[in-house]
């Protein structure tokens, strides 16, 4: 085992070894290298001040150019990556412009007051840049999503942006660096597992899933680590001293979405953006969800099997993935099992997974599903955790409701179908009745609590409110037009406007 990570920075090799295996990237870049460039705004992924950009290669062989948040990114999560960061991108050459096109157009727009979210901002328009996407007027909002700023207002900076789309892609500087950084990354490129820490903490990152089962087992109280994008702020924000991680996104097995007979199978290192055109095909409210989950700083590190493992109640994907009727698949050094999705997840905080055991794939059904259909609800539209999420899907025979899988976050200790509205659906004739009877029925399913993100009350309306709104949806109902602050959010009116 390799006791040292090798990365590019900024087109030079880095060897780095004898740090802290939860020393994140900002602080490394920061405190270390002295490259001040990236900023810390948060450190919580939220703000995209540290937004640096990853390129990495996926089971393919393809080269992508990620945006990724400094902050919570861990620096074992580098091993054989090419890291970008404000200061790398500026143009060498005899040929080159003073500033990257992606800064001189912030600075013809006046795209920049203070500055502190400009080198983050710059870096998500770089990632797009280079790869060839996200800065036409459909992409340029959530390329940007995930960079906030305080003093500009968004629309110089979006007007920076779209600038990009009419310049020159690959100046003859550009050319020069990726082949350097392709060049690069065929050289540092290796088999075998290497190991990032100190007395403190070590981060262990196991080239295959033989290695990933093995070194689990062997220490089963090791953290496992995908895309940090909750892992990371259990020590930016709560300073929890992990001894051991061992990480999932190098194991060459870990990656890509394979079809698997009637499944798609997807392994724990896939990402959401890359596991996102597979599992959206044909299905608009999987795919819009998905665009508002978290950023795509935040899509780019994070992974479903993370969103699952985690087993948060409230996570986007469990209720969706529940009403496809997806399985998931554990696996241990010798075993290997599989179950519906949503028997996996028991109580609060607890997973049907034995020590030593690790998620090892997602199975989503290949099938088509004409009658699914997904709703997040949460206080801000984009970039924000869900009260309540509802993921439905029926299936419909002879004008009759035949099966019916309702299933909700936000709603129980544990992403859960609702049982009792099920029934009230299953057999009833598909217009409203069924909806209206399984909308009330709610009440049986779920006893759900009041917090931050909510009331108690206001989630058993808003939930019997997206049943009604999904049976309006399939049975082609009107939907009533509802006036008032909170009026969308009463079944009362809502039945009264289906009266
Ligand atoms: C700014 C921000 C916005 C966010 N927005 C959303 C959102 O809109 N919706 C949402 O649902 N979530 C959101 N999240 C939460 C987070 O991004 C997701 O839960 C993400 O899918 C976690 O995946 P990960 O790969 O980053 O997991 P990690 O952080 O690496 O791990 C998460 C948990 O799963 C465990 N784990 C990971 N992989 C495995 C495995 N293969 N087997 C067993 N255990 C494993 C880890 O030990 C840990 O307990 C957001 C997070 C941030 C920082
Ligand atoms: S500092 Fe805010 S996202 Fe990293
Ligand atoms: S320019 Fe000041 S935060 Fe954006």
């Amino acid at each position: 085992m390799r006791e040292t990570i090798t990365f590019i920075l900024n087109n030079r090799v880095e060897r780095v070894s004898g740090i802290a295996g939860d020393t994140t990237l900002l602080n490394w870049l920061r405190q270390t290298r002295r490259l001040t460039g990236s900023k810390e705004g948060c450190g919580e992924g939220d703000c995209g001040a540290c937004t640096v950009v990853v390129a990495r290669r996926d089971a393919s062989g393809r080269t992508g150019w990620h945006p990724v948040n400094a902050c919570i990114q861990f620096m074992g999560m580098l091993e054989g990556t090419s890291v970008t960061t404000i200061e790398g991108i500026r143009p060498e050459g005899p040929d080159a412009p003073a500033l990257h096109p992606c800064q001189q157009v912030m600075v013809d727009r006046h795209g920049s007051q203070c500055g502190f979210c400009t080198p983050g901002f710059v870096m998500s328009m770089f990632a797009a840049w280079c790869n060839g996407s996200g800065l036409d007027e459909a992409g340029i909002d959530d390329t940007l999503a995930g960079n906030l700023c305080r003093c500009t207002g968004y629309r110089p900076i979006v007007d920076a942006a779209s600038d990009l789309v009419v310049r020159d892609i690959q100046p003859p500087f550009e050319q020069r660096r990726r082949s350097r950084e392709a060049e690069l990354m065929d050289e540092i490129a290796h088999q075998d597992t290497v190991c990032l820490g100190d007395d403190r903490c070590r981060f262990i990152a196991p080239a295959s899933a033989a290695e990933f089962a093995a070194g689990y087992a062997a220490s089963p109280d090791a953290t496992i680590v995908a895309g940090a994008t909750d892992v990371g702020l259990w020590v930016t924000k709560q300073n929890r001293h992990m001894a051991k991680m061992i990480w999932t996104g190098r194991v060459a097995e870990f990656d890509g979405v394979t079809k698997s007979g009637a499944h798609w199978r997807i392994g724990p290192a896939v990402t959401h953006q890359a596991a996102l055109q597979t599992l959206a095909a044909g299905r608009p409210d999987f795919a819009e969800v998905m665009r508002r989950f978290g950023s795509l700083q935040v899509r780019s590190s994070g992974t479903m099997c993370g969103n699952i493992a985690n087993g948060s109640p409230i996570g986007d994907l469990p209720p969706m993935l529940i009403a496809l009727a997806a399985e998931v698949e554990l696996s241990g050094v010798s075993s290997n099992r599989r179950m519906a999705l949503e028997d996996f997840f028991l109580d609060y905080g607890k997973q049907d997974r034995a020590a030593g055991e690790y998620v090892r794939a997602l199975l989503v059904p290949v099938a088509a599903a004409p009658h699914f259909r997904a709703y997040k609800i949460s206080k801000r539209f984009d970039q924000d955790i869900s009260a309540v999420m509802g993921g439905f899907n029926i299936s419909v025979s002879g004008g009759r409701i035949t099966a019916a899988r309702l299933a909700f976050g936000g709603m129980a200790a544990t992403p859960k179908r609702a049982a009792m509205a099920e029934a009230a659906l299953v057999g009833a004739p598909l217009d409203m009745t069924g909806f209206k009877a399984a909308a009330a029925a709610l009440d049986d399913d779920f006893a759900p609590i009041s917090d931050m993100r909510a009331s108690a009350e206001y989630r058993r309306q808003v939930a019997a409110n997206l049943i009604l709104k999904y049976g309006m949806e399939l049975t082609g109902t009107s939907v009533p037009r509802l006036t008032g602050p909170g009026a969308a959010l009463s079944p009362d009116l809502l039945r009264e406007g289906l009266a």
